[in-house]
């Protein structure tokens, strides 16, 4: 390749680990500080010949997550941490064994086979919707506790048919440490080695070793008595590689469905709590959104059918995506030295392509901080570069579970809506916190009230 002449890339002066306090505090904070300060490309030198860099272009996003895709790999830092809890999977492997995990699985996740899951999800949240009913009007709840329990509910059941959201679900529990584990080895520069036999270590390597027998357990168990299930472990079960004709061994499928867990109900949760939010701060689309619920569903069950006329709640969900995509930051490493627009990106260098920036560029977005799901209206949404929003990746790793999580948003959006108001409590403290999916720091407290 003959590289054009470099331009010299704009550089935060000294080296990040001075700054770890700010970035531990919040790394978010610290990057969008970054691309106010320097623009659309800074690298920030970690050490001599290592830095890190944020890209914040729809173009470079462009680069690195699709025409440049096959120079850049997910970096050791991420996928070691994810890896002792799920084994190697989908998520963090590269190469042919990336590929044979993806055509094994991409099926399970073809429309078809979702809409099977999709009566499950309408299931889930009318039984979480009974909890709610019980509930004295205008009692507080923590919104983004409930979306999560309701979104551990919804990926057990629709991954084993098992509810793994009840406080006394052992696989739950153990999950919840094992997933606890995992976001403080990636949030923290230095940790113990696992051989340490610390509290938290020994706390992880007990909860790990449940975590195995259980699914394993349910794995054998099906094989003993295959059943006519139609749930993503039953669809992971019967894939076979269309070349060779192997499924997958006992092992890799037990990786996959802690992946799927791990990689699934988090991301979904964190942005509901945030539709959540928005809605409240912003009554008119609130309004708007009961209009299309009394046309489309005037007080009758909602089927997998209907999901494409809930225009207005999916442009809401988009939306919310926009302001608070869970992977705010995607990580790679260029494989060998790269240009991007005339600067020179070297190879093993980190490169995080900042969605959150880019989600709220003024460049592309008019009133980027406000709540405006008509910026997915059709005509808009033809009007910007691709690569303006990519809240679930882009390229060949695209996320395997997006259209799972739309209409897994978009069923649960509905259904409470149509039940409930949920009101703000005034006076909280609500944060952003970036470690792993944006989550709202302190929780977001809201009135329940029931609609007539
Ligand atoms: C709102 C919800 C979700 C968001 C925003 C989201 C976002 C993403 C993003 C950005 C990636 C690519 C990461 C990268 O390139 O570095 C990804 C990958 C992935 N996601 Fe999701 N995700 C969501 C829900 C789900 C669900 C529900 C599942 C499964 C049921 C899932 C399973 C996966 C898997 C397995 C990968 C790895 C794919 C591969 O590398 O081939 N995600 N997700």
């Amino acid at each position: 390749m003959v590289l054009q002449t470099r331009k010299s890339l704009p550089t935060k002066p000294g080296y990040l680990l001075f700054n770890s306090k700010e970035i531990q505090q919040n790394v978010l904070n610290f990057y969008n500080r970054m691309w106010k300060e320097y623009g659309d490309i800074v690298r920030l030198p970690i050490m001599p010949n290592y830095s890190a860099h944020l890209l914040a272009h729809p173009s470079y996003a462009e680069h690195v997550l699709f025409t440049h895709q096959e120079l850049y790999a997910k970096p050791d830092m991420l996928n070691k941490p994810l890896n002792l809890m799920m084994g190697e999977s989908i998520l963090t492997s590269e190469g042919d064994s990336w590929l044979k995990d993806r055509r094994l699985m991409q099926p399970a996740f073809h429309m078809k086979q979702l809409a099977n899951l999709a009566d499950v999800m309408v299931s889930c949240t009318e039984s979480f919707i009974k909890e709610w009913e019980n509930k004295t009007d205008g009692e507080v709840i923590d919104i983004a506790e409930e979306t999560l329990r309701l979104t551990l509910k919804i990926a057990g059941n629709t991954l084993f048919s098992i509810d793994i959201s009840d406080e006394d679900s052992i696989l739950g529990k153990a999950f919840r440490t094992g997933y606890e584990f995992v976001n403080y080895k990636i949030n923290n520069l230095w940790t113990e080695p696992l051989w340490m036999p610390t509290l938290r270590n020994r706390r992880f390597i007990r909860a790990k070793q449940t975590l195995d027998n259980l699914v394993l357990d349910i794995i054998n168990s099906r094989r003993q008595n295959p059943s006519e299930r139609n749930d993503l472990l039953s669809m992971l079960m019967s894939a076979r590689d269309e070349e060779t004709g192997e499924g997958m061994s006992d092992r890799q499928l037990h990786n996959e469905a802690i992946t799927l867990l791990v990689a699934g109900h988090e991301t979904a949760a964190s942005s509901l709590a945030w539709t959540w939010y928005l809605l409240a701060e912003n009554p008119d689309i609130a309004e708007n959104l009961q209009s299309e619920l009394r046309t489309v569903l005037n007080g009758s069950n909602l089927s997998f059918e209907k999901l494409p006329q809930l225009e207005y709640t999916r442009r809401i969900f988009d939306e919310t995506l926009r302001l608070y995509p869970p992977a705010w930051g995607m990580v790679r490493t260029p494989r060998q030295d790269d240009e991007i627009n005339g600067y020179l990106i070297a190879k093993n260098s980190i490169v995080t392509v900042g969605a959150f920036m880019i989600h709220r560029h003024p460049e592309f977005w008019e009133n980027p901080l406000g709540f405006n799901p008509d910026n997915f209206l059709p005509e808009k949404v033809n009007q910007r570069p691709k690569f303006a929003y990519f809240p679930f990746g882009g390229g060949k790793r695209i996320c395997i579970g997006q259209n799972f999580a739309l209409m897994e948003a978009t069923i649960i959006i509905a259904l409470v809506s149509q039940r409930f108001k949920l009101e703000l409590l005034p006076n909280q403290n609500i944060e952003i916190d970036p470690t792993f999916t944006l989550r709202p720091k302190n929780g977001i407290k809201v009135k329940v009230w029931k609609r007539n």
